[in-house]
């Protein structure tokens, strides 16, 4: 896109509703010529307008290559998600970007692939997860980890049984909470570790979600001798700008919105070892 600051029109082509609180859009540019220049790593991100309303930050969720449609999935939290939870078929809004730095997926080609994710944490990590999987050949084992607080809220769960069945390919999921006849684990997906079966010294991980679970996943995977320069992690923290202006993500002396929202461990680890910063 040219202008960083200015946002452009875009056509909502098809609504999902996933679970009673998160749903997927996808979307298309209004102006062709915009649409068939629109590229993105995954991991990046949008600042999406509603009109009249607000912008979002919302990770973008489908495959780089696939140049006909991109998806966002949404949690409604507030004012902005709900009232983007009223979009149909039809309806425009605004997009800026995309913003920020994507997973980084060079480094793991040849290597053990592995994905922890908790919560909605799942919208950043799953286009990895389905760029991986559409080009299986480029990468070793993929160790897939989801945890969720009720079973109720994982999304996409016969995605995770396909991936499941996928060669050299382990998925491991957890409720906290889980209802009748939920085949997973329950309990905190940490727990999971003892089941992991990767070549630590060639495993490239890459997570999101809560920073309480990433603290304890990221201390599981050092001391399984993990490189600590090979774990990523996606931060969150509440946009503005989305372009290094406003300080609105400051952390520390890195802008999520710029220098993230995928980061090296030993890039926020001074910060991340704190608590509550
Ligand atoms: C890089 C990035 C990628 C994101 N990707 C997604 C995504 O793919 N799907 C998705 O549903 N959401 C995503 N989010 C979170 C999303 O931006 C917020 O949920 C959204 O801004 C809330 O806006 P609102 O007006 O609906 O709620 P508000 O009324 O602004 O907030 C409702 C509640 O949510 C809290 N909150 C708002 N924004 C954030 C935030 N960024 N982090 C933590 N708490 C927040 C507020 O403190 C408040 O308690 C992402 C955020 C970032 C920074
Ligand atoms: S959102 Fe403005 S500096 Fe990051």
């Amino acid at each position: 896109m040219t202008n960083a600051s200015v946002p452009h029109e875009i056509e909502v082509v098809e609504r999902i509703q996933e679970s009673p609180t998160i749903f997927t859009l996808r979307l298309r540019f209004t102006d062709p010529e915009l649409h068939a220049a629109f590229r993105f790593e995954p991991g990046q991100f949008n600042m999406l307008y509603l009109y009249g309303v607000g912008e979002v930050a919302i990770s973008i969720v489908s495959d780089p290559d696939d140049e006909r449609l991109f998806n966002h999935t949404i949690r409604v939290v507030g004012r902005v998600t709900r009232g983007m939870a009223q979009l149909k078929a039809g309806d425009r809004l605004g997009v800026r970007g995309p913003y920020g730095r994507g997973w980084p997926l060079q480094q793991a080609q040849d290597r053990d692939v592995m994905i922890i994710t908790g919560g909605l944490g799942c919208a950043p990590v799953v286009s990895v997860i389905n760029y991986v999987i559409r080009r299986r050949e480029r990468f070793r084992r993929l160790v897939i980890m989801q945890g969720v607080k009720h079973s109720d809220d994982l999304i996409w769960r016969q995605q995770y049984a396909r991936w499941g069945k996928q060669p050299d390919t382990q998925v491991l999921v957890a409720a906290n909470e889980g209802a009748t006849l939920w085949p997973w684990h329950v309990g905190n997906v940490t727990e999971l570790f003892d089941k992991v079966e990767i070549d630590a010294a060639r495993a490239v991980v890459m997570m999101c979600g809560p920073e309480g679970m990433m603290r304890v996943a990221v201390d599981n995977l050092l001391e399984r001798n993990v490189h600590e320069s090979n774990i990523y992690l996606s931060m969150e923290r509440s946009m503005n700008c989305a372009v290094g202006l406003c300080g609105h993500c400051q952390y520390g002396g890195k802008f999520v919105c710029k220098d993230g929202p995928v980061f090296s461990y030993p890039d926020v680890k001074p910060l991340f070892d704190m608590r509550g910063f």
